[in-house]
């Protein structure tokens, strides 16, 4: 654990109250689920070009993606729909992306290889240790999280990513004006991540209107998920934050 992560994991003066507040994060449950022949076909052909080892070392960002670009830190992208979009509208940045669903992996894989997807690398491990063990400070100049599992259940609510420990983590590896973009389906979650962020005193809000949400950026298209959700009247906030020079 590095000095940032031991700093983080302490409680903290800003953190807002009712806000759970747990040493640890554990966001995730590893759900069963098939993976397809084909994302099995993606495994093994596109597997080693595209899927990092984890390590415990610090990445070299230019080395593994084989150039110097902007590197943008994706938490948790499902079945990868939103990610390869991006990457692909945003041809000139690298996407290192973190999920520890395997089909999830697979199906991603199997998009990188029909799109020809050149600027994604995957991390098949819990972002949270890749934070504390892979992420130097100032190393990103964008990390995206969205529809982050809710865990709707008060008794739940200590397994969400976004409470101040890991934002502190988060903020601290951003370079300065680099952003924070968060999206979210559950009002009770988007208001603790506008309570949350809010308090980060390394982040501000990029957001000018009243409700200090932001309006959907371009680059993120609306997902299957999404539009299913939208269908039956749920409504989606989106957050972007930025990090102070
Ligand atoms: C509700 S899904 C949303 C997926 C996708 N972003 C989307 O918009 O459809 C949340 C995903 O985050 C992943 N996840 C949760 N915590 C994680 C962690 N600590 N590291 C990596 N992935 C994580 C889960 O496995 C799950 O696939």
């Amino acid at each position: 654990m590095d000095a940032t992560s031991v700093a983080a994991s302490q409680p903290s003066p800003q953190a807002p109250a009712g806000v759970a507040y747990p040493k640890t994060i554990k966001s995730f449950v590893r759900r069963a689920g098939r993976t397809t022949s084909g994302q099995t076909k993606a495994f093994e052909e596109l597997g080693p070009r595209f899927i990092l080892p984890y390590s415990g070392q610090l990445l070299e960002a230019p080395a593994v993606f084989g150039r110097n670009a902007p590197l943008i830190l994706e938490i948790g992208f499902g079945m990868g729909e939103a990610t390869a979009h991006i990457a692909h509208v945003r041809p000139n940045d690298n996407f290192l992306c973190c999920e520890v669903h395997e089909p999830g992996v697979g199906a991603l894989l199997k998009r990188i290889g029909e799109q020809d997807i050149q600027n994604i690398r995957i991390l098949q491990h819990d972002a949270v240790e890749v934070i504390d063990h892979m992420l130097a400070p100032a190393s990103l100049d964008g990390i995206h999280i969205f529809f982050p599992d809710p865990w709707h259940k008060k008794k739940h609510n200590k397994r969400r990513l976004i409470q101040p420990p890991l934002v502190a983590k988060l903020a601290a590896r951003l370079k300065p004006s680099g952003y924070l973009h968060c999206a979210t389906d559950w009002q009770p979650y988007a208001e603790q991540m506008l309570e949350v962020l809010g308090a980060e005193p390394l982040l501000h809000n990029s957001s000018h209107q009243t409700d200090g949400y932001a309006v959907q950026p371009d680059y993120r298209p609306l997902t299957k998920f999404e539009n299913r959700g939208l269908r039956l009247g749920h409504g989606v906030w989106d957050l972007v934050f930025l990090r102070r020079s």
